[in-house]
């Protein structure tokens, strides 16, 4: 087993609908991707309108040996390279998590390579890790995926302390469940803000849940009713056209993104951090990060904000290998269990 601390790991991930594999280097001055194959059953899932948990887990099956081999091949890497393994032990969908954990176990045994359990929502900070520049600690950490909407305070790697989350659907979610009723396809974030760019996000008022609220948390379920009851007096007025469409994307998409940058500045000013992390498949909406970055120069804060580039917002693995350099706990392979409900704070 290893003696040295690693140079190179091997990523896996297939927590939901993407199996992905990934090779990433580390030297002394940063983290560099050698390959980030990702295979999404999400066009599959699209068709139902949302994830078909046995099906995302039979997809997985389908592709997760082709996603290694790629991954190898892209890095031009042999077994032997590879000094370590890390798979996403959770939380995520059972039968889609077994699927990664169980082959990166065999690999483990097989190949003689120390094994690294990641939790897949503290990996998506690490997309942050992939870039030129590093994030320094203290920092607020704003997980927003399709299942969490977390505010976290980091004071190290693996060091986090919860401030706040959703109380019932997650940003991701709440543009998931918007777009379904909109008639868009699934998943529903992309598709909302490309109908948001051609919308005015002043034409419909809609709640900003919590905004005030002397605490960290966040409530989107009562914006998803309010698009409901907006979107059926626009039919029932036979005026919903495609421009009210777009108007009702924009509109929800600002309440969203504003809802979620005043409660990361809130957390910013209560703890006095200069770095701000961004995370999960909801970071990759454009929106959020321009008024992010324009509300903090505005307000001529000295704040540093870390947005992974939209590829790496999303499920990938090359944020669970990154994870797993700054978090390097190898453990048995044999006892190594998929634990579909790990949170945020929980040690793998
Ligand atoms: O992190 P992720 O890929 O999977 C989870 O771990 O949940 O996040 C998926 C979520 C979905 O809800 C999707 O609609 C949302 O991220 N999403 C977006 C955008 N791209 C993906 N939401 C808003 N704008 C986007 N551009
Ligand atoms: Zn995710």
């Amino acid at each position: 087993m290893l003696k040295t601390k690693p140079k190179i790991i091997l990523g896996i991930e297939t927590s939901c609908d993407e199996t992905a594999c990934a090779i990433v280097a580390r030297d002394e001055k940063r983290v560099t991707i050698l390959s980030n194959i990702v295979a999404s059953s999400v066009d599959l899932q699209a068709k139902f309108g949302g994830i078909i948990l046995e099906q995302a887990a039979r997809e997985q099956l389908k592709s997760i040996i082709p996603v290694i081999q790629e991954a190898l091949r892209q890095a031009q890497c042999k077994p032997d390279e590879i000094d370590a393994l890390a798979v996403t032990q959770g939380p995520g969908l059972i039968g889609s998590l077994l699927v990664g954990v169980e082959t990166a176990k065999v690999l483990s045994l097989v190949w003689d390579k120390p094994l690294v359990p990641i939790n897949h929502l503290m990996g998506h900070f690490y997309a942050n890790w992939l870039g030129k520049e590093i994030p320094q600690f203290p920092a607020i950490g704003l997980l927003v995926s399709g299942g969490h909407t977390d505010l976290v305070l980091m004071t190290d790697h693996g060091k986090y302390q919860p401030l706040g989350g959703t109380r019932d659907d997650a940003a991701g979610e709440c543009f998931d469940k918007c777009a379904r009723l909109l008639g868009l396809p699934y998943p529903g974030g992309p598709e909302i803000s490309k109908l948001a760019e051609k919308g005015d996000p002043k034409a419909f008022l809609l709640p900003r849940p919590m905004i005030e609220s002397h605490n960290f948390d966040f409530s989107f379920s009562g914006l998803k009713t309010a698009v409901n009851l907006l979107y059926t007096s626009e039919v029932k007025k036979s005026s919903y056209t495609s421009e009210v469409k777009c108007n009702l994307a924009a509109s929800l998409q600002e309440a969203i993104v504003e809802v979620l940058i005043k409660k990361t500045i809130k957390a910013v000013q209560t703890f006095k951090v200069e770095q701000i992390l961004v995370a999960g498949g909801v970071a990759a909406n454009q929106t959020l990060a321009k008024q992010l970055i324009i509300y903090t120069l505005q307000k001529k804060m000295d704040v540093r904000i870390f947005i992974p580039p939209p590829a790496l917002c999303t499920d990938n693995a090359a944020m669970i290998a990154a994870a797993a350099f700054f978090n390097f706990h190898p453990i048995d392979p044999l006892t190594l269990q998929a634990n579909p409900n790990l949170s945020l704070v929980d040690q793998n």
